[in-house]
């Protein structure tokens, strides 16, 4: 024991300030109170786990995980915690704890004493002791030094979840089970299972076969047919696997709308005759349920009644998101129904539908979670969850109400975004709790979840988007405000990534993996790219002109030189593998770079292109909009002159632009192009008409180049023509149209 004691003494001497601050004990998230001892305990082949045989099944479960851990298959004594070398498992009825996951960990030299009032606080504090354990690479003669400490320790949050999106991609039950694993290590005790959806129908329902036989088959655009399910004994299965880790699984049985899977098995159920498709393209499917025949209900309550005898949960989620309402606009059956019960709109009938769903579970036993759209109308009976995910106003409604809410904004929780989108320290400045809550309306804040939502993550992606970000949402979910401190997280994480690599977790980055810098020499006519990486461990690669690979790159070192017209592609490599997503910069030397450029209308200040020189400075933007390298108009037109500062002969003009309807972004109407002598006199030299449809879903780049005879001028003008306001058809309509504009060019 003393011989591991002096090392970690003799290093504390030797550490600086800064390094001070890293703490002894790496657990995430964060215990509630850690008081630090002298020694450790020295666990060995010869310590025992000592356990009364009623939690039999802990001290099982500690065995078994200290077999993963450490190789050391411990002996299980069945006695009264007394002596020493063992860790011994206390139930204590009379525990006097924050509720019923408080545990506190007591490590000395001579044992490991681990006391709870509850089996489920056994188990999150037996968590905290597995994080505590060295791992085996850095352990010597086979004992694993435990840190002397008194750890007291209980959940900021009753409600911690994940959300799986197992419809638009199928994950295997092995899979679920791994992370239901994953989840317990990080402390989480819901695993929300998102099973069915437009694009598939997962869960087998024996009354009704076809919704698995045709409903969880997709054809995919390469011929594929692509799906899955989970038969009800695997579900039991891992409902089982599920309990005996203290996590609740908790289904999502998507109605009203967000259920064309079900309706291509069962068309009956729609408000417009079939037949239907599993859906093949992601976003939302306009069909949706019928709540004006009996017979949906019918068979929405017998689905109902059997996912109830699979999930032995209290809540059970029945989606009441984004429901297009077109259907019950048009459909006459819907419109006699709302007469008849005095619902003035769709969103009436909304809440018509899901109160009759939650009086029927509420008959099982049972309370409803629904998305924060099941506010809309007259909202669900009390008593109902909601799940805020657009925003907090969905969460503070619902406990002003007197219901409860799951506080999950996709701005912060939705771990399905690219981590250059959602960055780590992003989702760990996430609080749950709303502000401006009085204590009662607190209460009835539940917790929160993340959501992994697998349209662009089929199984194989899912580690690296969900790690490491999952665990700033552990830490968001369990420890207390006070006690949360980013950089003190971040140390811990560090030594976490070697737990997630023992445990085979493929991490991904935890923000954009490098920032860059470009610098343009107007007498060399030459690019100079930086790079920096963002994280420890990383390194970065480049390809010019190239498809960009392991090994079809270069390393990068230094800065790069780029003097022609060229496209700069780089990205990080993780553990000698390519990870996050790649920076694209396109260089363009043209006549028109390094001038001045002066604009009739100024730019939003959220989309600069990097300032005033960004439309020359040479650099060309990407097909994502906030790449940085686009400026935009909002409701104006783009008037700029540009002073090349002497005179140039030019026969073509150019500039680029972007359309991305969805974000209000549209092409100009027209773009006319203008040279100058004098900077006062103007002569147009063409005008260009906008040939791209403004219905183009896509997201489009578009070049209006002109070409005209050879001219001697020092001034050009571009004047790009917005078409003012979002078209009648847009769900923007009326609102202000973007211009987005990347580059004025001029040869
Ligand atoms: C959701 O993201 N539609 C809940």
């Amino acid at each position: 024991m003393k011989r591991l004691l002096i090392p970690l003494i003799v290093s504390l001497f030797s550490m600086n300030a800064s390094v001070f601050a890293h703490p002894l004990i790496d657990v995430i998230p964060e215990p509630n109170s850690i008081v630090y001892g002298t020694g450790s305990f020295s666990l060995s082949r010869s310590t025992s786990i000592c356990c009364p045989n009623k939690i039999g099944k802990l001290g099982k479960y500690l065995k078994g995980q200290l077999v993963f851990f450490t190789h050391l298959n411990l002996r299980i004594r069945h006695a009264r915690a007394i002596g020493s070398n063992l860790i011994a498992l206390r139930l204590d009825r009379d525990f006097k704890g924050h509720g019923p996951e408080a545990y506190s960990l007591d490590v000395s030299s001579e044992r490991v004493v681990l006391t709870a009032g509850t089996e489920e606080g056994l188990f999150r504090g037996l968590q905290t002791l597995l994080q505590l354990i060295p791992l085996p690479e850095s352990v010597v003669n086979g004992i694993f030094g435990i840190p002397s400490c008194k750890i007291v320790d209980y959940p900021r949050f009753a409600w911690r979840g994940l959300n799986l999106d197992c419809v638009r991609h199928f994950m295997t039950p092995a899979f679920v089970k791994r992370y239901i694993d994953l989840l317990a290590y990080y402390k989480f005790n819901v695993f929300h299972w998102h099973l069915t959806d437009d694009q598939g129908w997962r869960i087998q329902i024996k009354k009704y076969p076809k919704l698995t036989s045709i409903g969880a088959w997709r054809n995919e655009g390469n011929g594929e047919r692509y799906g899955g399910y989970y038969t009800q004994k695997e579900i039991k299965d891992i409902v089982a696997y599920a309990a005996s880790r203290f996590i609740t699984v908790v289904p999502e049985i998507e109605m009203p709308g967000h259920c064309q899977a079900s309706l291509a098995a069962y068309p009956e159920n729609a408000c417009v005759p079939g037949p239907f498709q599993v859906g093949t393209q992601w976003g939302v499917y306009q069909n949706i349920y019928d709540p004006a025949k009996k017979s949906t209900f019918t068979f929405l309550e017998n689905v109902l009644s059997e996912v109830v005898k699979l999930f032995p949960s209290h809540y059970i989620h029945i989606g009441g998101d984004e429901v297009p309402k077109n259907e019950w606009e048009q459909n006459a059956g819907c419109q006699k129904l709302m007469k008849e019960k005095g619902l003035k709109n769709t969103d009436e009938l909304q809440s018509y539908f899901i109160r009759k769903i939650q009086k029927f579970l509420e008959s099982k036993g049972r309370q409803i979670i629904g998305w924060n759209e099941i506010l809309e109308g007259k909202g669900p009976r009390p008593g109902a969850v909601v799940e805020s995910w657009q925003g907090i106003d969905g969460a503070i409604k619902a406990v002003r109400k007197g219901d409860y809410t799951i506080v999950s904004p996709g701005e912060y929780t939705y771990l399905s975004r690219d981590a250059d989108d959602l960055s780590l320290d992003s989702v760990y400045s996430f609080d749950p709790m709303p502000p401006g809550l009085t204590p009662s309306q607190q209460k009835r804040v539940l917790g929160t979840e993340a959501s992994m939502w697998s349209e662009h993550a089929p199984q194989r992606k899912v580690d690296s988007k969900m790690f490491p970000r999952l665990l700033a949402i552990a830490e968001d979910a369990w420890t207390s405000q006070q006690n949360k401190n980013y950089e003190n997280f971040h140390l811990r994480l560090q030594d976490q990534y070697d737990r997630l690599a023992y445990l085979g977790v493929d991490y991904g980055l935890e923000q954009r993996g490098m920032t860059y810098k470009t610098e343009f020499d107007k007498g060399k006519k030459m690019f100079t790219v930086s790079l920096k990486p963002t994280q420890a461990g990383i390194i970065l690669r480049y390809a010019i002109d190239d498809t960009l690979t392991m090994s079809n790159s270069h390393r990068y070192e230094k800065p790069v030189s780029i003097d022609t017209t060229a496209t700069f592609i780089a990205q990080a490599e993780m553990k000698g593998k390519l990870a996050g997503n790649p920076l694209v910069l396109s260089f363009m030397i043209d006549k028109a770079l390094g001038s001045r450029v002066n604009l009739a209308n100024p730019y939003s200040p959220e989309y600069t292109a990097g300032g005033p020189q960004g439309l020359v400075d040479g650099i060309r933007g990407t097909l994502n909009f906030k790449d940085g390298l686009w400026q935009g108009f909002k409701g104006t037109d783009l008037d700029a002159t540009v002073d090349m500062g002497k005179k140039r002969k030019l026969s073509e003009l150019g500039a680029g632009f972007l359309q991305s309807t969805s974000s209000y972004i549209f092409m100009p109407e027209f773009v006319q192009f203008f040279v100058s002598k004098d900077g006062k006199n103007f002569e147009s030299v063409g005008i260009l008409k906008n040939d791209i449809s403004e219905r183009d879903p896509a997201t489009v780049e578009k070049d209006f180049v002109i070409n005209f005879r050879p001219k001697d001028v020092r001034y050009f003008k571009v004047v790009a023509k917005n078409i003012g306001a979002c078209p009648p058809w847009h769900p923007g309509a009326g609102a202000k149209a973007w211009i987005f504009t990347d580059e004025l060019f001029a040869n």
